[in-house]
């Protein structure tokens, strides 16, 4: 049973909650990264750039700055990495500088997001977290591209990767716009409302599928953006959030519109690039374990995040293996707080 606390520590609380909910913590910056020697930047095959996109928010800043770091170490070929932020405008100066100054050998370009373009098709979810417009702009990254980027690799901010990341990029897409770890299976009948399945019109979007539709997790994408494009994929999504923000058709963010326009239509990656519900499940956050088979990334998706559970000294095991890749600089002060609330 938690004992009521002492007023004035109950005021410092507050105020750390404040100042947290507010400012962008220090990061210590990275080592800078050189190219292995097999590594020619010149000529030869491996000049060709790889393209990562990610988000960067206040709110997941420690998880992508460990993320761009655990892809970097793992690189034979860092300096060939391009990586692209999706920002919402109100930090983007702040979040420029945050990155910047991270990692000043790094190739980076920040992109800013319009929260508006999704604000009229975001429908509440199970999870609040999975609402903010920033976890729709993998939607938009076509658009917010420059055209000379043709394929891209997009990462959510709550992973590492430990194997290096031109494995990933170099798959072979085939005919398909998307490529994904698939699990075949997940039930895919409670992603889905029963007026979804009780209305044929919207139910044979799966059953006209040439291949099982089967359930692939947003986080980890390699997608040509060309035929992204030409096929008019962000518009197919928008059109099925616009449904269900009338006649709500599905339960959780983001991932449902991207099953109905690719399901079955995914290119097939090795699960060991996407270990993911390491965050636990979405209501209580427990613990998980690694799926059997190699890793070559490790994914927090669900409820916990290592940073947080790491602070608050409750970490799950497998916390251990993000917290290498964080660059979060705690000063003294704020770990004799951390002990002062431990204590109470
Ligand atoms: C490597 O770079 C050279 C010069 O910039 C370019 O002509 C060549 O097409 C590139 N090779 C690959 C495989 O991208
Ligand atoms: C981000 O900050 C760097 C300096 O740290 C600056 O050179 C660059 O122009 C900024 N980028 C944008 C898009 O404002
Ligand atoms: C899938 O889930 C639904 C409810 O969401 C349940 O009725 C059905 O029996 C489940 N199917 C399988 C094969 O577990």
């Amino acid at each position: 049973m938690p004992l009521p606390l002492p007023l004035p520590l109950l005021f410092t609380l507050l105020i750390i909650n404040l100042i947290s909910a507010t400012s962008i913590p220090p990061f210590r910056e990275a080592p800078a990264f050189r190219n292995g020697e097999n590594c020619d930047i010149i000529g030869g095959a491996a000049n060709t750039t790889i393209h990562i996109a990610m988000t960067l928010d206040i709110t997941y800043l420690r998880g992508s700055i460990a993320a761009v770091f655990s892809v970097l170490r793992h690189s034979t070929c860092p300096q060939n990495i391009a990586f692209h932020f999706l920002t919402s405008s109100r930090h983007f100066n702040t979040l420029n500088l945050t990155i910047t100054s991270t990692f000043p050998s790094l190739s980076i370009s920040l992109h800013p997001f319009d929260p508006l373009l999704v604000r009229n098709k975001i429908s509440t979810s199970v999870r609040r977290a999975l609402d903010q417009p920033l976890n729709y702009a993998r939607i938009y990254l076509a658009d917010l591209l420059p055209p000379s980027v043709s394929r891209i690799i997009y990462f959510d901010s709550d992973l590492v990767v430990v194997d290096d990341v031109a494995n990933l990029w170099s798959i072979n897409l085939g005919d398909h716009v998307l490529g994904a770890p698939e699990y075949c299976h997940a039930n895919f009948t409670s992603y889905f409302t029963p007026k979804f399945w009780a209305t044929p019109e919207l139910s044979k979007s799966f059953s006209k599928k040439e291949r099982t539709p089967c359930y692939f997790n947003t986080g980890v994408m390699v997608i040509d953006v060309n035929k992204w494009r030409e096929s008019g994929c962000t518009r197919k999504l928008e059109s099925w959030m616009r449904l269900q923000k009338r006649h709500r058709i599905y339960e959780l963010g983001s991932l449902p519109p991207f099953l109905l326009v690719f399901g079955g239509e995914v290119e097939r990656i090795e699960h060991r690039w996407n270990q993911h519900g390491l965050g636990g499940d979405n209501i209580r956050g427990l613990c998980r374990d690694l799926h059997p088979g190699p890793v070559s990334l490790l994914h927090w998706s669900g409820k916990g995040k290592p940073w947080l559970r790491i602070d608050s000294n409750r970490p799950c095991p497998l916390d251990s293996l993000w917290a290498p890749y964080d660059l979060h600089y705690s000063p003294p002060s704020s770990s004799a707080a951390a002990v002062l609330l431990s204590d109470g």
